[in-house]
């Protein structure tokens, strides 16, 4: 037997709190929400989220419909992410994402051009996330407070553009045969360098 997933009906007298939802005090909330969101609205969880983002962004270059945005958005909201930016096409597979993207902002830009734009307007450091030639250890690397770390796509890596728009590139420490690991993966280990340096914890 499965077990049933998330909170029953509210049981006792209603909370009298607009951050609650009726219909899920009514239902109950089989949400994928940390406990202290159950029977939350989405807009009182997205504005909680918000008054205690971390000012690190997270790139994925999206040219041919990475199958990674969607557990790279999931990373993003666990770790507290200003934002996701997805470069290239605006579609992308929202199915790793687990509905995570209802609670994390995710901004679309056409091109690598937009994305250094943005981040030149908002004093933002662009810095790569690949294994390429020159790249540095992300094990011994300092990540600026801010920042937006920028991936790329299975097969290509990032594109030439993507490369120049990066002040530096940082390479994951691999000990295998493969060539890499995948780009949702790395993503989360640069996210977690991110929070190990800089989150509270
Ligand atoms: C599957 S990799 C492909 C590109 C890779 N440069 C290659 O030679 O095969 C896709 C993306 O995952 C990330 N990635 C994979 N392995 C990595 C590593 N060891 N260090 C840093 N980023 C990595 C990068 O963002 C990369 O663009």
């Amino acid at each position: 037997m499965t077990e049933p997933v998330g909170v029953g009906p509210w049981q006792g007298a209603w909370p009298d709190d607009p951050r609650y939802d009726p219909e899920l005090l009514r239902d109950g909330d089989a949400r994928n929400v940390a406990d202290r969101y159950r029977y939350w609205t989405v807009e009182a969880i997205v504005a909680d989220l918000d008054a205690r983002r971390h000012p690190f962004h997270v790139a994925i270059e999206n040219w041919q419909h990475d199958f990674n945005i969607g557990s790279i958005v999931r990373t993003a909201n666990a770790f507290l992410a200003a934002e996701v930016h997805v470069v290239g096409k605006r579609r992308w597979n929202r199915r790793g994402a687990m509905v995570t993207d209802r609670y994390q902002h995710v901004r679309h830009h056409a091109d690598v051009g937009a994305l250094a734009a943005w981040a030149a307007e908002e004093g933002v450091e662009v810095i790569g996330v690949d294994n390429l030639p020159g790249a540095v250890p992300l094990e011994t690397a300092q990540l600026p407070e801010r920042c937006v770390l920028v991936f790329g796509q299975e097969g290509p890596g990032l594109t030439e553009a993507a490369r120049s728009a990066c002040s530096r590139t940082l390479a994951i420490a691999q000990f295998g045969s493969t060539r890499s690991i995948n780009a949702g993966a790395a993503a989360a280990v640069a996210m977690h360098t991110w929070i190990r340096q800089h989150a509270d914890g």
